[in-house]
């Protein structure tokens, strides 16, 4: 049986960060009982789904799933329990912001099962993270670690972010040392990028903020490499780095393309035929659940052409590549001619042991050669 995630959205958020154009709303933690209730029907409208594939993980992620009170937790993890077969579960991951969570909220959710947490540090520059709208300070991401390790949780990821207006160099290399000295099991590390609709693009627009260059980018993505390379962690995807076999097997998932189920408002779908995604409102979510009916806002179907190019996107991404296998079922799509032409265009382009591959700093034209490559 086909091996598949199940990802569940939880839109409440503290506050509102610059640059976060994910589903998050504020104030509006008082919905959380009529959230729940929602997330329970969605969940039970899938319940054709139990026998199809074989669930591995399960992501929690939001908005800041850590505002979820353990009871409720609870409730939906029941709930899964009752629908589909989770005894496959390997995985159980859930985000939580920093200085929002004590000692014994993290025992609760240990003891309900969850055993990865990914913590949103993003910096340990105090001054960084105001300016980005974060409520937490470098000492609040210290103690949530410490009391983590104390409650129990042996595989801990941490968010961090670059290419962030007014970090230097120097400083984002400090703050991988700091990250450095406390270990965690995971880094994903990304480059700050500006979405339409978020408060940091009005103010790139009306320039009262600027973006770093494309060279400080570059450099402190490579630093990145380079550090966390030397300390033991393996670069697995462009953004992810890992300690021997701790990769985030949810995220593995979507890369490698195998099916998920999504619940929440925002979320999306994937059953290898087509995508689906839900109302991007907790008041609309709430109303189609109210009534029974599924909350999608729209679907794609994938033709054979848009899997091909998916194969490609997200199997670049990775270190191990692309295997060649994946691609056998799509011969039509293939030029033989056109890939030679690439790979001599292209010298981080790696064919070896049935794999295509960009190695070494090729991460850093990952989008040219994926257009190169795509149908
Ligand atoms: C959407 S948040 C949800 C988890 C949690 N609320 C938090 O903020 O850590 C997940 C991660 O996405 C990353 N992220 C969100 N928007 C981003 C952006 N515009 N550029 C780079 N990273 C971003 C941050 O590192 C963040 O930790
Ligand atoms: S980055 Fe995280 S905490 Fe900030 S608004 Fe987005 S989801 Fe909420």
């Amino acid at each position: 049986m086909k091996k598949a995630g199940l990802y569940i959205h939880i839109p409440f958020c503290k506050t509102k960060c610059i640059y976060c154009d994910f589903y998050s709303i504020t104030e509006r933690e008082n919905q959380i009982p009529e959230f729940t209730n929602a997330i329970l029907k969605e969940i039970d409208l899938y319940k054709h789904y139990k026998n199809k594939w074989k669930f591995n993980t399960l992501f929690l992620g939001g908005g800041t799933p850590s505002l979820l009170p353990a009871k409720y937790l609870e409730k939906i993890f029941k709930k899964l329990d009752d629908t589909f077969d989770i005894s496959s579960i390997e995985e159980i991951t859930l985000e939580a912001n920093p200085g929002e969570i004590n000692f014994e909220y993290l025992k609760d959710i240990r003891k309900l099962g969850i055993n990865r947490l990914s913590l949103g540090f993003q910096s340990f520059n105090d001054k960084i993270l105001k300016q980005i709208g974060r409520l937490h300070n470098a000492k609040d991401c210290f103690e949530t670690f410490d009391n983590a390790r104390k409650a129990g949780f042996e595989n801990i990821n941490s968010d961090m972010i670059f290419n962030i207006p007014k970090l230097s160099v120097k400083e984002w290399i400090k703050d991988i040392n700091k990250l450095l000295e406390i270990n965690p099991d995971h880094i994903s590390a990304y480059s700050l990028t500006v979405e339409p609709g978020t408060h940091l693009f009005k103010m790139v627009k009306k320039q009262q903020i600027l973006m770093p260059t494309e060279k400080i980018d570059i450099e402190q993505f490579l630093i990145t490499n380079e550090l966390l390379s030397e300390n033991g962690y393996n670069h697995y995807e462009i953004s992810n780095y890992s300690k021997f076999k701790m990769e985030c097997k949810h995220n593995l998932n979507y890369w490698e393309l195998s099916p998920y189920l999504s619940f929440g408002p925002s979320s999306h779908s994937y059953d290898l035929k087509k995508r689906w995604w839900n109302v991007r409102s907790l008041k609309k979510y709430i109303k189609y659940l109210d009534k029974e009916s599924l909350p999608i806002e729209g679907y794609e179907t994938l033709s054979m052409k848009d899997n091909f190019n998916e194969i490609i996107m997200n199997g670049l991404r990775l270190s191990n590549g692309i295997k060649l296998s994946d691609l056998e079922n799509y011969n039509e799509f293939i030029d033989k001619n056109k890939i030679d032409k690439v790979i001599r265009k292209w010298d981080c382009l790696d064919i070896k042991n049935n794999n295509i591959r960009i190695k070494n700093d090729g991460f850093l034209f990952v989008d040219e050669i994926t257009k190169d490559l795509f149908f």
